[in-house]
């Protein structure tokens, strides 16, 4: 697949097939988010891959009761509570792997010669993930983000070093549907794209 098709293609996915994911096409999209760019080099991505129903289901329960916290702003509205709902439940079930990322803050005290912030380092991971999404879209897989975790919960549940922090938890699966290109907020009418991204030239 050409890189602007998968551009263009890559959607957040929240309905997965129940298949497995070979483990050829999780290397490989591992293997470009190790591609991403990292301030300093410092590639500070770490992965957990969560194959196991139990850690599963308790991880479902976690994103349960952190839900509930994120949608008390949403009273007012029951249409989008409704859909709120509906979003990622099923994915971190039925994706046949869960993927979480970290970020690992180096020991040393590094310096670049520009600002140094913790911030850089997650930008870093986010890159990673980015890369690895498109790698799993060109393989016609894809993934799905949740971030409504309860991350102390996660680092426990998964044992991973204390200086991990938890950046999210991605579902990766074969879409359940065909993709079009359409984000699945905008298709239930959650928001709309805008058309252009808002550029200054100066
Ligand atoms: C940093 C980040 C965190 C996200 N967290 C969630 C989440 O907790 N739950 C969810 O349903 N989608 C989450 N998403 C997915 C977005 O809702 C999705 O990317 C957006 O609707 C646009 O759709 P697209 O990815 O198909 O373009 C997250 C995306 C990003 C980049």
């Amino acid at each position: 697949m050409e890189l602007e098709q998968c551009l263009r293609l890559r959607r957040d996915t929240r309905h997965f097939l129940k298949d497995d994911v070979p483990e050829t096409v999780l290397k490989k999209a591992l293997t470009a988010a190790h591609c991403a760019p990292s301030v300093g080099l410092s590639e500070p991505w770490r992965f957990v891959v969560v194959r196991n129903q139990q850690t599963k289901a308790i991880l479902k329960q976690s994103f349960l009761k952190i839900r509930a916290k994120a949608e008390a702003n949403l009273t007012n509205d029951q249409d989008k509570l409704k859909l709120h709902k509906s979003l990622k439940l099923e994915a971190i079930e039925d994706a046949p792997i869960g993927l979480a990322v970290f970020c690992e803050y180096p020991k040393e005290n590094y310096t670049i010669g520009t600002v140094w912030t913790d911030e850089t380092l997650k930008w870093s991971c986010v890159c990673a993930i980015q890369n690895l999404w498109l790698s799993l879209t060109e393989q016609g897989y894809s993934a799905g983000w949740v971030s409504i975790l309860d991350y102390d919960q996660l680092k426990q549940v998964l044992s991973v070093p204390d200086d991990w922090e938890p950046l999210g938890y991605l579902c990766i699966g074969k879409p359940a549907t065909d993709y079009d290109g359409q984000p699945m907020l905008e298709q239930v009418g959650w928001k709309q794209r805008c058309s252009e991204p808002v550029v200054i030239y100066r």
